[in-house]
């Protein structure tokens, strides 16, 4: 298990690429057992685990081109060996181009996302950043694209660190890309590898960490392979109350810690569940784990409600419909009124037919997302 200063740069190279070109898709995820609690420095409360998503990416593109440091901004100082700890912690310009245009929206997270890591890739501050980038799914669907927006800017960052270095291995190029997404957004650290990843310390992974994700290290029973995700768009607006203040709403919440000891008992069941593939174990489990994460919402001070009238009229047709067929369909929720329903690459069409004649009324636009389990980030 590596420690937080195992993701300092280490490397001693001032020979920076004049420019660097890196592309990187990465996909969405969502959460089985969920993360809702943290702390500083972006700790989770308790360990979660996502299935890795296909359809659902974000494709970044950094350009990255060499600053002339001593000319622009160490006139003073044009002392050769302090070039490195004079640009430490000194803010990175960047510039960022969202769906073809300039997007200035995102710049005070892309900022503290860049602040938060430069103590570990200092490089960063010798270059000019220009990022495009464009998400599968329309921005304005309700789908969080923090954890693959993050994740991509974490694995470009990660791309010109190997080319200065091209001794890392792709087990430390996977973690620190997961570390450094962390630091944007926690569930970014669970957007780099698929198809299955746990994020925070469990007992039953000796590998896991708060720091970062790890793919799931056992046998996935086949039960869970090619497992399917369809989003109903129930509401596609901004969330009127986002996670980082309901994650922060945890902090005083008074079933705090009887919650994060129930995401660490359900992940010790489900990691049984993955590998003996017991689907309707499976379902009480996630399903749990979605109400108790918008119960949280409910019952902490001040309260809210993210859920909408028909992402209840969903969850009783999902129901209604396991009930009549004994279908292995469940459905969970992120931090928002979208529903997600999961079910097995066997039973695609019967639940297509029951989504498409049954559910699609429910949803804004009659819009949904065909997503499946996927395997993770690639450069392209
Ligand atoms: C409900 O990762 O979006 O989707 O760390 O503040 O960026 P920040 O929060 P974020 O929280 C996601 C919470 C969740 C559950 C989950 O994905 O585990």
């Amino acid at each position: 298990m590596l420690t937080a200063p195992d993701f300092r740069f280490k490397n001693s190279n001032t020979n920076l690429p004049e420019k660097g070109n890196y592309t990187w898709k990465t996909p969405s995820n969502i959460a089985l057992v969920k993360y809702w609690g943290k702390r500083e420095p972006q700790l989770p409360e308790n360990p979660s685990i996502s299935f890795t998503l296909d359809a659902c990416f974000t494709l970044t593109t950094i350009v990255f081109s060499k600053r002339d440091l001593r000319l622009s901004e160490l006139s003073s100082k044009p002392d050769k060996k302090s070039i490195k700890q004079v640009h430490v912690n000194k803010s990175v310009p960047f510039e960022i181009y969202f769906e073809g245009v300039k997007n200035d929206e995102f710049k005070p997270k892309i900022k503290k996302f860049l602040d938060r890591i430069i103590h570990y890739v200092p490089f960063i501050s010798n270059y000019t950043l220009v990022i495009t980038s464009r998400n599968s799914f329309p921005h304005s669907s309700g789908i969080a694209s923090s954890a693959s927006g993050l994740s991509a800017l974490a694995l470009c960052i990660m791309s010109l660190e190997k080319e200065i270095n091209p001794a890392i291995t792709d087990a430390y190029f996977n973690k620190k890309a997961s570390f450094l997404a962390r630091l944007g957004s926690g569930s970014a650290s669970r957007s780099i590898e698929g198809e299955l990843v746990v994020w925070g310390k469990h007992e039953a992974f000796n590998e896991s960490s708060d720091l970062y994700g790890i793919k799931y290290p056992k046998e996935i029973h086949k039960n869970f392979k090619n497992y399917h995700d369809t989003i109903l768009l129930v509401d596609k607006g901004e969330k009127q109350v986002s996670s980082t203040v309901g994650h922060n709403l945890m902090y005083q919440h008074p079933f705090a810690k009887q919650r994060f000891t129930q995401a660490h008992e359900n992940l010790s069941k489900l990691n049984i569940i993955l590998q003996n593939g017991n689907l309707k174990e499976f379902i009480a489990i996630v399903e749990s784990e979605a109400l108790t994460l918008h119960a949280m919402m409910m019952s902490s001070n001040p309260y809210f409600i993210l859920m909408k009238p028909n992402t209840l009229e969903i969850i009783r047709k999902i129901w209604a419909f396991r009930a009549q067929t004994n279908s292995n369909i469940c459905f969970t929720l992120d931090a928002g009124a979208n529903v997600h329903i999961l079910f097995p690459e066997k039973e695609k069409k019967a639940v297509n037919n029951f989504i498409v004649s049954k559910l699609l009324l429910y949803c804004q636009k009659g819009d949904y997302i065909c997503d499946r389990v996927g395997l993770g980030a690639k450069q392209l």
